[in-house]
């Protein structure tokens, strides 16, 4: 085997190392281990026996040690000026700490405290003239000079490194951000529904009997929606809807909503304004959901044509609406109301059975009672509307009800 030049040896040797020193810092491995290993390669490339790698934070001048091998006390930090870090970042090339260059006297105190330390070269991490950070090694072992071709390669060794520290850096300021608009968004989210609730508390506290029936209303309408196969958005959205269904009723007079018997033609027609009252504040928000103005509209139509505001039949009745009417009327009648007691579940469902495809839609009122069914058996996940109600029930009976019922 023919003798190789010992130069052209180093030179292989040199290459391995920084197509090594490549692999590591673009493998996907933890940061800490990309720069202890990124030291480590480049000190065991110049044969020295210590090394330090530092980051440079720009707001408080400080250069940080984030990887050090071989020294005998702590690499500490090291603060500069701000016009020495200017001219240091200029000065991309590595420096020997020894040579009395115009560098090392930006280095000032910094300077003499790393050859305190055994330290020998400087190479600076410089991105874009964006001063990262820098390597500092001490002299090979061998106590041989560097050459200048251990300086160019020095500085290719570091112009890597801070390639890598800058990605880094980027990363984590990209995660910052992300976690701050994350912040941002979930106080914003919580502000939206809790003014949502205060407006659902606000439309139930003007009816005497009516504690608690938006809440119902919005649970109801997501387990029926979510029974109907709607998607966890569009669930959201029939939630809200359910809480602001009569949103309306902020502006009818409190009195006509408590009377306890037969309202005249006035109070009725102011009554039976809530759905468009409510339609008129809605329509007027962007809701991240669609749908939720005409849910509000359309909650007291019938399918067969004969409700109101706008006496809209069958399928043109939205989907979401015809959910709500049915949940709606299901609560009122399940609960206590200024002019009569609350019916059983059992009559309350026969109501609903006699009033379907005539009050209700059919499918929707599948859908209601395949919930019940299911809570009434033990098959569903959870009961939702069963333990909300006001009534004791025996489950048995309830399911033997329905499947006779429907
Ligand atoms: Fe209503």
């Amino acid at each position: 085997m023919p003798d190789i030049d010992p130069s052209l040896e180093k030179l292989i040797f040199n290459l391995n190392t920084l197509s090594e020193l490549g692999t590591e810092i673009t493998s996907a491995n933890d940061f800490k281990r990309i720069v202890k290993s990124s030291l480590f390669m480049v000190m065991g490339s110049f044969s020295a026996s210590k090394g330090v790698l530092y980051t440079y934070d720009s707001e408080r001048l400080l250069f940080s040690p984030i990887a050090s091998k071989g020294l005998t006390e702590p690499a500490g930090g090291l603060r500069l000026s701000a016009t020495a870090m200017k001219g240091l970042a200029e000065h991309s090339r590595p420096i020997d700490l020894h040579s009395g260059e115009s560098a090392v006297s930006l280095l000032g105190q910094a300077s003499e405290r790393l050859i305190r330390l055994g330290l020998k070269v400087v190479g600076f991490l410089v991105v874009r003239d964006e001063l990262l950070g820098m390597i500092v090694i001490s002299g090979n072992v061998g106590g041989e000079k560097y050459s200048n071709y251990d300086l160019q390669l020095l500085s290719v060794m570091a112009q890597n490194i801070a390639f890598s520290l800058q990605s880094h850096s980027l990363l984590k300021r990209l995660m910052q951000k992300y976690n701050e608009n994350k912040e941002l968004y979930e106080n914003l989210r919580r502000i939206y529904y809790d003014t949502i609730h205060a407006f659902a508390a606000a439309i139930d506290a003007k009816d005497a009997y009516t504690k608690g029936h938006s809440h119902r209303v919005a649970t109801y309408s997501a387990v029926v929606a979510k029974e109907m196969g709607w998607s966890d958005e569009r669930i959201e959205g029939i939630r809200i809807a359910g809480l602001l269904h009569d949103i309306g009723k902020i502006a009818v007079d409190k009195t006509i909503i408590n009377k306890p018997s037969g309202l005249n033609g006035h109070e009725s027609v102011e009554i039976n304004s809530h759905p468009i009252v409510g339609y008129e504040i809605l329509s007027k928000i962007k809701f991240p959901w669609k749908g939720i103005p005409f849910m509000t509209r359309n909650h007291h139509e019938k399918i067969d044509g004969t409700g109101y505001p706008d006496r809209l039949a069958g399928d043109d009745i939205p989907q979401g609406a015809r959910i709500v009417t049915l949940v709606d009327a299901f609560d009122a009648m399940t609960t206590d109301r200024p002019y009569r007691r609350r019916l059983s579940f059992v009559d309350a469902m026969s109501e609903l059975k006699a009033h379907t495809s005539t009050q209700f839609d059919s499918d929707v009122v599948y859908s209601f009672v395949s919930v019940l069914k299911k809570e009434a058996t033990g098959r569903a996940k959870s009961s939702t509307i069963l333990p909300l109600l006001d009534e004791k029930l025996d489950t048995e009976k309830v399911s033997v009800f329905l499947k006779e019922l429907f």
